[in-house]
């Protein structure tokens, strides 16, 4: 009876009344485990992410979430069950300071969300040094941390990141890895589309490989990173 903490089960759907993108792709992911989402480009893998929170009509198939069916919930109620989504493009308020766009993420919440910020500003102490800043000055990688700290402040119990190392050097890649390890080990499940596959597979309890809104490989992300078909197809040999 046991199944996964997140399940985006069979999900079928596409934008609109336009063709399916996504045609029956599983995604699963445990309390505390990192799945990561590899695939080519217009795979299918944001599209999958945008369905798992809402921002989709599936045709068929379901999410749910600790057991709870909630593929008929908006993106916000989604939000107050637990989910955190960061997206690949405008995931920063760029003209407001890094702290206001901490304090948008806690909209939702009518508790006292300092001690939350306080933990955001530990994980990601170059936040705390430029909280007054606009968040469009800060550079690439900090603009990602502004973004997931933005979605922490939800306390989310999945957090679903779209692309995080996009655009940022190796060096950033890794601290970004390190931190979003961190993260999971408070025991946050974290569901992460990369195109940094390989490095991103490293770190991966589970990964997924998606093709044409399909699953094309499931298994863990050493197992993935170790079949020779994966690697010669997706991770460049
Ligand atoms: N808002 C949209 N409306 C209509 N079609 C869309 C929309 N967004 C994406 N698509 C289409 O859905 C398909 C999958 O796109 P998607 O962005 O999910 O791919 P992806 O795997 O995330 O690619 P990338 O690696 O480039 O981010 C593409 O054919 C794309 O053109
Ligand atoms: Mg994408």
């Amino acid at each position: 009876m046991s199944e996964p903490f997140l399940i985006g089960e069979a999900m079928t759907g596409g934008y609109g009344r336009g063709a399916d993108i996504l045609h029956g792709c599983t995604l699963s992911v445990d309390r505390g485990e990192i799945a990561v989402i590899v695939g080519p480009n217009g795979a299918g893998k944001s599209t999958a992410m945008k369905a798992v929170f809402g921002m989709l009509d599936l045709r068929e198939g379901a999410v749910r979430l600790g057991g709870e069916d909630i593929t008929a919930l908006s993106p916000q109620a989604r939000v107050a069950k637990g989910m955190g989504f960061v997206p690949q493009t405008s995931n920063v308020f760029t003209s407001m300071s890094v702290e206001e766009n901490l304090e948008m993420g806690a909209f939702l919440r009518r508790d006292d969300f300092r001690g939350t910020m306080a933990q955001v500003y530990d994980l990601f102490p170059v936040l705390k040094d430029k909280r007054r800043q606009p968040a469009g000055e800060l550079s690439g990688g900090q603009r990602q941390q502004v973004a997931v700290g933005r979605a922490l402040m939800t306390q989310p119990k999945l957090l679903m990141l779209d692309e995080p190392t996009a655009g940022v050097s190796p060096i950033v890649m890794d601290e970004l890895f390190d931190r979003i390890i961190e993260v999971a080990r408070t025991g946050i499940s974290i569901l992460m589309v990369e195109q940094n596959a390989r490095q991103a597979l490293e770190i991966a309890d589970k990964g997924y490989v998606l093709v044409q809104g399909r699953n094309a490989f499931t298994d863990t992300g050493k197992a993935l990173l170790a079949d020779p078909e994966v690697r010669r197809s997706f991770l460049g040999g």
